[in-house]
């Protein structure tokens, strides 16, 4: 196995003393780069996800034009319900659609079981080249949806404003939704195992949905799940992060899911957050995404802000509070990047 030459990443997952604070962002593959744009002028979406050379190469982009210390491989959420017999499509500049949405049990019932290592094995082939193409220089991380969020996409077909459907599924429904929630927990954990054996390093739960629901329906159809999968992962070292955007009320209870490192959006004080589960997991995040908007000078105060507020120690790991927007600047990025490496130094 090749050793990984920068693992501050992992040691922050782990709270082990670093000499600086690891930094990475999420969709940090994605449009801002104009090297990204290039690959996806010539292939679709989905075609890029199921490609392994082409996921690969992408996926290491921001590591040489940006100098992150991980990569996160690229690849979508919604590949899981498109493996359980749903049409996906992604629809330019109006984000997914997944065709004939779930509302009754007999549609939950019609759905494929998923053997990762047969309809994702593209998924599995594109961590196993990255992690060789990546020889080592940064770990790399594999994801999935949390199973809240596949089913709100699951039963909405797409984004939603209001998720009326997906409310009325859980209310009037409540059976079949759990029963969709039990697979589909089952499902993301055989997956996360299947990335770790194939290379992937850590893996991080993306539930951006989860702030939609109440705090007791959160326990209930989210949390819950998340639990399970984190307890059905195979791994021996591997971090798990959840990342559960807007969650800000229930983060005592999201500590005690069984994740090493939870992952914060930018409405949340990090130093309060700290206080209150910083012995318990590490924390990732949150400075917000339309900061990278602003002249430099104000990046460079936002992320010494970030800074302070976890303060000095260890269990911190630099990410944007949500994706980076397509629209951003990737100097604004390369930027954030350098100022994270040299001003967090003396936090440690
Ligand atoms: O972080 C990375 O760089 C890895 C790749 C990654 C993508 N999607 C690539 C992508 C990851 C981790 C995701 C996760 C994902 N996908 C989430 C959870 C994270 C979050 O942002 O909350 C969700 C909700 C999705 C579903 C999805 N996929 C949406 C809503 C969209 C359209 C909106 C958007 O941001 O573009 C996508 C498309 C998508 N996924 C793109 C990329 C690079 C853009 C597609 C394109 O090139 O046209």
């Amino acid at each position: 196995m090749t050793q990984i030459k920068n693992d501050l990443f992992i040691k922050a997952c782990k709270r082990e003393p670093i000499e600086r604070t690891p930094i990475w962002v999420m969709r940090q593959a994605g449009r801002y780069l104009p090297e990204y744009r290039a690959v996806r002028d010539k292939y679709d979406f989905i075609t890029m996800c199921k490609t392994p050379e082409l996921a690969a190469e992408v996926t290491i982009q921001p590591i040489d034009l940006i100098g992150v210390d991980a990569a996160i491989i690229f690849s979508d959420i919604l590949v899981i319900p498109e493996a359980m017999g749903m049409k996906l499509e992604m629809i330019e500049s109006k984000g997914p659609k997944l065709y004939n949405p779930i509302r009754n049990v007999d549609h939950v019932n019609s759905l494929k079981s998923v053997d990762p290592y047969r309809e994702l094995k593209y998924v599995l082939d594109a961590v196993s080249l990255t992690k060789k193409q990546l020889n080592g220089r940064v770990p790399l991380i594999g994801f999935a949806g949390a199973p809240w969020t596949l089913m709100t996409y699951m039963v909405e077909g797409s984004g939603s404003k209001n998720f009326s459907e997906i409310k009325k599924f859980i209310y009037n429904q409540p059976d079949a939704a759990h029963k969709l929630l039990d697979l589909l927990a089952d499902i993301v954990a055989n997956y996360l195992s299947a990335k770790i054996e194939s290379g992937a390093n850590a893996v991080q739960i993306f539930d951006t949905w989860g702030g939609i629901l109440s705090p007791d329906d959160f326990a209930q159809f989210s949390l819950q799940y998340i639990t399970k999968v984190i307890s059905k992962i195979k791994r021996s070292s591997e971090p798990v992060i959840v990342f559960a955007k807007g969650v800000h009320y229930k983060l005592d209870d999201l500590a005690s899911c069984g994740a090493d490192v939870i992952g914060l959006d930018w409405t949340m004080n990090l130093k309060n957050v700290r206080n209150m589960i910083g012995s318990n997991v590490a924390l990732q995040g949150n400075l917000d995404p339309t900061i990278l908007y602003s002249p430099k000078e104000k990046i460079l105060n936002e992320a010494l802000k970030v800074l302070e507020s976890f303060g000095k120690g260890n269990g911190h790991i630099f990410n944007l509070g949500h994706g980076i927007l397509p629209d951003v600047n990737p100097d604004h990025l390369k930027y954030l990047v350098e100022v994270v490496k040299k001003e967090s130094v003396r936090f440690h």
